[in-house]
């Protein structure tokens, strides 16, 4: 008899059967969303990559469709690797990776009016080779954008010995594309492997967009606009993480101004995709990839989880600034609130009376220059000690120069009795203007998303006690000016989350 795995998240999107990694072709198509995958449903690896496919008509809830692109003899006989869907004149059409044998290239699929079958192009791949004369570190994974009469298109790739970039093409038709040259090109010698914003050797998935007012390639109607090139930095080491760069994009070329990371929680937000919805809304998805071994991963049956989708806006100080889209709210159940407090500790938690693996948590906090605020969850209290067995920890800290600056954390070292999964610390600045922090969080089981002051954490964690404590601990001085919770309810019925 199927039993339901406790790991699995109940209301992130999760493939319904097998592995699942990057969005792709995210949209709103007459109202309805749509959401496609990669997706391997033979079981929980990567492999013969096919393009699953999801809808929507909340982006809360979601439909199965039939799977979109599956590898058929050509040029995508190996894998249907991540790409885009446009609107070509009403017709819907995917530009995606084929994959055969060790490469990757461009290739396209136009789809029925109901985006449910999909026809590839008998001209397949529809650019025959990466630029001549380059040494190239890999080359996939599409940008496609209408400018003015003409298509234009990234593909994402690296130049060996300089670093990670994004070559650029036009089209009339999306069908034969120009070469004009590297967008950009990054500098792989600049930092380190390890630093968490080190550029790459390969920029994959990479999604140019203008944040503000106006559209890419357009004079900006205000002040209050930058570009933003979104890519997934890489590299045959370790490196896989999210960064962004805003600038300028006119031309043929992208003047960067400033470089910031996507997500502290590095490669648990993985090869993000947004789309403008038909609201004006910029939406992002991202893959929360697993923090357990290929064993654990195949044994379990499913691997990876769809991030809940994140409106992007641009924050005064010109970075990106993130939060889950309001739409989630109405999974929101039971409620308790604290009343607000003064918490002046010694660092010994407090239980708060919420429990569950399940929730929504909303703060409003203000530290005192040098305060911590530590906020446990799915908390499993060991009867003896009173001290948590497991607990993954949020970690609000305050610099002691009042300056407005602080860190925000998620330990992971006690996430965990399993000695086999990541339990690396994840962390990143945050500005505290005032020392004021407002916190969302969103805990489905082995997926959390923590965004602190629009500044988006994002990881996996594996309790084995199915512990459901939320506690509340701090050092030195903390108001806590609100605090909600309210326990998520499940977005796929009976037994879709039973499993395997
Ligand atoms: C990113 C990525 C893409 C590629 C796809 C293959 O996670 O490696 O570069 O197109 O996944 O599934």
């Amino acid at each position: 008899r199927a039993a339901a795995d406790p790991l699995r998240p109940r209301f992130h999107f999760v493939s319904p059967a097998g592995w699942l990694n990057d969005p792709n072709g995210v949209s709103q198509w007459n109202g309805t969303y749509h959401l496609f995958y990669q997706y391997n449903p033979e079981g929980a690896f990567h492999h013969r990559i096919q393009w699953g496919h999801a809808t929507s008509t909340d982006l809360v809830h979601w439909t199965d469709q039939p799977v979109a692109l599956e590898p058929s003899a050509g040029p995508d006989a190996d894998g249907c690797w991540s790409g885009v869907l446009v609107n070509d004149a009403g017709t819907p059409t995917l530009v995606y990776s084929g994959r055969l044998g060790e490469q990757e290239l461009p290739c396209v699929a136009v789809g029925s009016a109901d985006l449910l079958s999909w026809s590839k192009l008998p001209q397949n791949p529809v650019i025959a080779a990466p630029p001549a004369g380059v040494d190239i570190t890999a080359y996939r994974d599409h940008c496609v954008w209408r400018e003015g009469s003409i298509w234009r298109q990234l593909v994402g790739s690296g130049i060996r010995g300089r670093g990670g970039t994004a070559f650029l093409y036009e089209s009339e038709d999306l069908r034969s594309w120009e070469y004009v040259g590297p967008l950009f090109i990054g500098d792989a010698s600049q930092g380190d492997p390890a630093d968490t914003d080190w550029t790459g050797t390969m920029w994959e998935c990479v999604d140019l967009f203008r944040a503000g007012e106006g559209s890419l390639g357009t004079v900006p109607t205000s002040g209050h606009a930058t570009d933003v090139l979104v890519f997934s930095a890489w590299d045959d080491g370790d490196t896989r993480h999210p960064l962004y760069w805003t600038g300028r994009y006119s031309g043929d070329s992208f003047e960067p101004a400033g470089l910031h990371r996507l997500d502290y929680g590095g490669r648990f937000f993985y090869a993000p995709q947004s789309f403008q919805d038909e609201a004006g809304r910029r939406i992002m998805f991202g893959w929360l990839q697993e923090g357990r071994s290929d064993a654990a991963m195949v044994e379990a049956g499913w691997a990876g989880v769809m991030s809940l989708p994140r409106v992007t806006t641009l924050a005064d100080d010109g970075t990106l600034r993130f939060a889950p889209v309001p739409e989630i709210e109405k999974l929101r159940r039971d409620h308790v609130g604290l009343p607000g407090q003064e918490l002046v500790a010694t660092g010994a938690p407090v239980a708060t009376g919420v429990s569950g693996s399940q929730l929504d948590l909303e703060l409003d906090v203000q530290l005192e220059p040098g305060a911590v605020l530590r906020l446990g969850l799915l908390g499993s209290a060991d009867g003896v000690s009173n001290k948590s067995k497991e607990e993954t920890v949020i970690e609000l800290r305050r610099t002691t120069e009042g300056d407005g600056q602080g860190t925000l954390r998620l330990d992971r070292t006690q996430s965990s009795l399993d000695p086999t999964v990541d339990v690396d610390d994840k962390s990143g600045p945050l500005p505290m203007p005032d020392g004021r922090v407002h916190l969302r969080v969103l805990v489905d089981r082995s997926a959390v998303e923590i965004f602190a002051n629009g500044k988006p954490l994002t990881a996996r964690v594996y309790p084995t006690l199915a512990g459901e404590n939320v506690s509340l601990a701090a050092e030195g001085t903390v108001r806590l000016l609100s605090f909600d919770a309210w326990t998520m309810a499940e977005i796929f019925g009976g037994a879709r989350n039973l499993f395997p």
